[in-house]
């Protein structure tokens, strides 16, 4: 077989799970959502960061290159390194045993089997692999290992080039948010799974930590906040950006906007309930708690909805709680959209 190098040097996908910032050089992640682009610049400060500047640009509906533009001015790209991912189809994480090797050896190795983990052609995808536990089972170790489409990681460097940007590092949602997670979520070590549900426009992506905290499963559900302004606009007979406007600040038609949102909240419980059964019996690890980030999780309410049918503890996360907020973004009004900033922050923190 005539295997070309499967692992440029841009795509490093899991090998930025264990974050240990170097570059003195801030990085932007760029969160590139189908309603919203997040932009977020991040630098060190003693042992911790701090948040320079961040933005958000609508992107639904509106050229994404346009969107692009708009959230590079505002971040005024000179020396700052930008991060991006990819995520939803095309992309994959799967856990193996391997008999033990380096991690060097594993990527070699690796390589060769490719096809017998993704229902991919290897040829149009580009792969990476992190030992989770060096000691799993006798003679063996549990490896992460992730593949992506070879299309939607170029399509996104093409993008950035044409906004003018060098994109020299690409992850996938799901491998940012566990490590954003890890870093910044201050939680008790429960003796159990948790799980975050990244509640997107379009889709959610429900992710579940063991008690290493590695991603131990993830899934995309295709139900998004979206979905929920839709049946605001059905059920009260209004238009799509009434609906959207009564999702943010339903006033005194408070009632009426959670029963409308009953449905389709119900169907991704239902999916969550699905993947929470599937893993507990897989794993014979229960799902302890639920974290709700991005945009859908700013619905006011939301994680009392959840926390009623699943019956575990339901937090949103605020991804800004463990991070310095310098002048510029505290003086605005981040805290407002704090939990749809959760990707952006993950990609801002990776050790480039
Ligand atoms: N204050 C709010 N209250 C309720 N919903 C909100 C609020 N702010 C934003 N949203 C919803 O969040 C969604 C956008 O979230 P987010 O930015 O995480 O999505 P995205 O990353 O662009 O989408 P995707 O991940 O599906 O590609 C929109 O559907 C929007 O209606
Ligand atoms: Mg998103």
């Amino acid at each position: 077989m005539n295997w070309r190098p499967a692992f440029p040097p841009f795509f490093k996908l899991i090998n930025r799970i264990l974050p240990a910032k170097s570059s003195q050089a801030p990085v932007v992640g760029f969160d590139i959502g189908t309603h919203f682009i997040k932009a977020i610049e991040i630098g060190p400060l003693g042992n911790s960061f701090e948040i320079h500047r961040w933005t958000l640009e609508p992107a639904e509906g509106a050229d994404t290159l346009s969107a692009l533009k708009r959230a590079a001015s505002c971040m005024s790209m000179k020396n700052q390194i930008p991060v991006a991912s990819v995520s939803g189809k095309g992309t994959l994480i799967r856990y193996i045993d391997m008999p033990r090797m380096s991690l060097e050896e594993l990527r070699k190795s690796f390589v060769y089997e490719i096809d017998k983990y993704f229902p991919f052609n290897p040829q149009e995808i580009y792969t990476d692999c992190y030992i989770v536990d060096p000691q799993s089972k006798e003679k063996k170790m549990s490896v992460l290992v992730a593949a992506t489409k070879k299309e939607l990681v170029d399509d996104r460097i093409k993008l950035f080039k044409e906004a003018g940007m060098e994109l020299t590092h690409v992850t996938t949602d799901s491998v940012v948010m566990a490590n954003a997670f890890n870093q910044l979520a201050n939680t008790e070590l429960a003796a159990g799974a948790r799980a975050i549900l990244d509640i997107g426009g379009s889709f959610s992506n429900l992710m579940i930590l063991d008690k290493g905290h590695f991603p131990s499963f993830t899934r995309d559900i295709f139900i998004g906040s979206q979905e929920l302004s839709k049946e605001i606009a059905n059920i009260l007979g209004v238009d799509m950006a009434k609906a959207e406007e009564l999702k943010r600040s339903p006033a005194d038609q408070y009632e009426e906007v959670m029963q409308a949102c009953e449905v389709p909240i119900g169907k991704l419980i239902g999916e969550l309930q699905l993947s929470f059964d599937y893993f507990s019996t897989e794993k014979n690890i229960p799902v302890v708690e639920l974290f709700l980030v991005g945009g859908g999780a700013l619905l006011k309410g939301i994680e009392g909805a959840f926390e009623k049918s699943l019956n575990i503890p339901v937090k949103i996360w605020n991804p800004l709680a463990g991070l310095h907020l310098g002048s510029e973004a505290a003086s605005s009004d981040i805290h407002l959209c704090s939990s749809q900033l959760g990707v952006a922050i993950g990609l801002a923190l990776t050790k480039v």
